[in-house]
């Protein structure tokens, strides 16, 4: 019995060099067209979306330790690679209409307190919104759709 533990306790840190060779990629490609820089918003608006979106939903992300380490990393790039699938700030879209689509998105899904995702809060307690930072967004990205659908209307 002893022998046995003893085998298995000697295999548990192989298993897990083993396990670190299926790390995936973390990549961060260049960024094509950025929100901040294309949309202007103000600065606390700009700062907030960063702090609580930026990870997942562009290609800037701040990569964390347990992202470079299996398992955490496998669940952790899955998120990223999910998240800019979806929505992109990295490649914010020039054309007026489609931008005004993408802040009734964000919009949508502060309104709901959809994102950030709770499993992400409870890591980065920086990316938690107060109801003060989460209204401040809603209002300017409301504001700025408005703006772009009335500027194509013209
Ligand atoms: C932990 C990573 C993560 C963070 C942080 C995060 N998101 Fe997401 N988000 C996702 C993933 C994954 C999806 C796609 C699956 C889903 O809808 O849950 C998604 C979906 C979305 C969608 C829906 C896209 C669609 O298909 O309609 C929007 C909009 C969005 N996020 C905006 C935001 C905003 C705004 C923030 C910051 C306030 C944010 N997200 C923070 C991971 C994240």
């Amino acid at each position: 019995m002893k022998k046995k533990l003893k085998r298995i306790a000697l295999a548990l840190p192989v298993l897990f060099l083993l396990l670190q060779l299926t790390n995936p990629a973390r990549t961060n490609p260049p960024v094509k067209r950025d929100f901040i820089v294309a949309a202007n918003p103000p600065a606390e608006v700009a700062a907030t979306i960063r702090a609580a979106c930026y990870d997942c939903h562009s290609h800037e992300t701040q990569w964390p330790i347990y992202s470079r380490i299996a398992p955490s990393s496998w669940l952790v790039v899955a998120d990223v690679n999910d998240g800019r699938e979806h929505f992109n700030f990295s490649d914010w879209p020039e054309d007026s209409t489609r931008a005004a689509k993408k802040l009734d998105r964000v919009n949508e899904v502060l309104d709901y307190k959809e994102m950030p995702p709770k499993k992400y809060t409870a890591l980065h307690p920086e990316a938690r919104l107060t109801d003060v930072q989460r209204k401040a967004v809603m209002d300017w990205t409301e504001a700025a759709a408005d703006k772009l659908r009335n500027s194509t209307n013209n």
